[in-house]
């Protein structure tokens, strides 16, 4: 009964049109963007429909979760877009089963208040994506052109996130980035841009806590996944990257920042033909930590740079006697093959250090045939056991 008040109220707010179905066995009202204006044909500027749509059922206050319907076997056309929350719903579910594009160009027409992103949530509890659709960033133009090119999706300020079964290509700058958010899970997601596509990371997450990453396929020109400063308590299970530049922490502490990460989990996951595997990379004249870092059943396929802590990420012109500090980090299982001979680089801060790094089974032969690999170490502190190469600068 109390849906049935709810579910008129909300066709008599919600009907500029009769285009409001409900669906009554689960409490799903279907939003439709194409009769709120959509053309679905690629070419038409879709952006005032979507957001007439985001209007309605932000402010839709029945019992269930409000749909937002982007069919499939159509391409919606969106210039930069925000969609602002907070909303009356608990939850929020946007089904993308066709094809969001942004312009070909790059002479994006930007609201006033976000510049550097072409979708964009924020401050949005329980949002629900999913679908099986596809979202073209269109970034072959921003490639060649830009150094300062737009996010594809940018969650801002979020809650219990979930994001799942979409194909992202192509995005200008990063695929998603995840902001000052808590609680997500993220899993079963395609991504893909060119090898050299420059800075088109997977997924970039800051200031953010909770967040859950599983089955996701990266392959891009960057980090398949960067975690920085702010994050704690990330999961990142059954990854397969490459070609791109591996599972990042970081960069933390450029221009002397203070940067902390703590609490992750990278699990299962394979690297193949990357330019780096597992790595943490810190500046020259941070300050803070990255911290209770945990690399288990990782799987390297002629990667370069397999294992990688890097104190002195650009050291060029760095403040000296301070860092990012790096320590209680474990890799275990860490097995295949590694492009280059020092599978394993431990380049720790000369006054800090690395320490506790603890390795445990680990089998890192070369893919070249006949070479050997080795580990390299500068001021690393820990211990390894049954481990190729021998990180002999350990304790055994
Ligand atoms: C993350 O992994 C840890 C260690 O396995 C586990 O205890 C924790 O429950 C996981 N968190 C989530 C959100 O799955
Ligand atoms: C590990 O991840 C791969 C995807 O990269 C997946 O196919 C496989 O089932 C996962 N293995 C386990 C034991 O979960
Ligand atoms: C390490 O991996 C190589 C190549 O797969 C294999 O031949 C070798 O037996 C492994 N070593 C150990 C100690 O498992
Ligand atoms: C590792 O190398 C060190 C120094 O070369 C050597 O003393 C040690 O026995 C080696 N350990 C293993 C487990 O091979």
């Amino acid at each position: 009964m109390k849906f049935l008040f709810a579910a008129l109220f909300m066709f008599l707010v919600a009907s500029p049109c009769l285009c409001v179905r409900i669906i009554a066995d689960d409490q799903i009202l279907l939003f439709n963007v194409m009769n709120y204006g959509a053309k679905g044909d690629g070419q038409s500027d879709d952006s005032q429909a979507f957001l007439k749509v985001w209007q309605v059922v932000c402010v839709a206050t029945h019992q269930g979760t409000p749909v937002v319907l982007v069919p499939k076997g159509r391409t919606f056309l969106l210039q930069p877009i925000v969609f602002n929350g907070p909303c009356n719903s608990a939850s929020i579910n946007v089904q993308v089963e066709g094809k969001l594009v942004a312009p070909e160009s790059v002479a994006w027409k930007w609201p006033d208040n976000n510049k550097d992103t072409w979708i964009k949530f924020s401050d949005i509890n329980g949002l629900v994506i999913n679908g099986g659709g596809t979202i073209d960033g269109q970034g072959a133009a921003w490639w060649k052109c830009c150094s300062n090119r737009p996010t594809a999706l940018h969650f801002h300020n979020c809650k219990n996130l979930q994001l799942s079964d979409l194909t992202h290509i192509n995005s200008p700058r990063n695929h998603i980035s995840v902001n000052s958010c808590d609680g997500a899970h993220i899993s079963n997601l395609h991504m893909f841009a060119p090898e050299d596509s420059s800075n088109t990371d997977g997924i970039d997450i800051s200031t953010s806590s909770n967040i859950f990453i599983r089955k996701l396929e990266i392959k891009t020109g960057d980090d398949c996944i960067a975690i920085n400063s702010g994050s704690s308590f990330i999961n990142i299970t059954d990854v397969a990257c490459g070609p791109g530049h591996g599972i990042s922490i970081g960069s933390l502490g450029e221009n002397g920042e203070y940067a902390t990460v703590e609490e992750v989990r990278v699990h299962n996951c394979s690297f193949t033909g990357t330019q780096n595997g597992v790595r943490i990379k810190t500046w020259q004249g941070g300050s803070g930590y990255a911290r209770k870092i945990t690399f288990e059943d990782i799987h390297v396929v002629a990667a370069n740079n397999p294992v990688i802590i890097d104190q002195h990420y650009d050291a060029y012109d760095a403040v000296r006697g301070s860092a990012v500090e790096v320590s209680d980090v474990t890799y275990s299982n860490v097995h295949g093959t590694s492009a280059v001979d020092d599978a394993i680089q431990l380049n720790c801060d000369n006054s800090i250090g690395c320490t506790n790094i603890m390795f445990y089974d680990i089998n890192i032969t070369s893919s070249a045939p006949g070479k050997k690999t080795y580990a390299s170490c500068n001021n690393a502190h820990g211990r390894f056991s049954l481990s190729t190469p021998n990180i002999s600068c350990l304790l055994y």
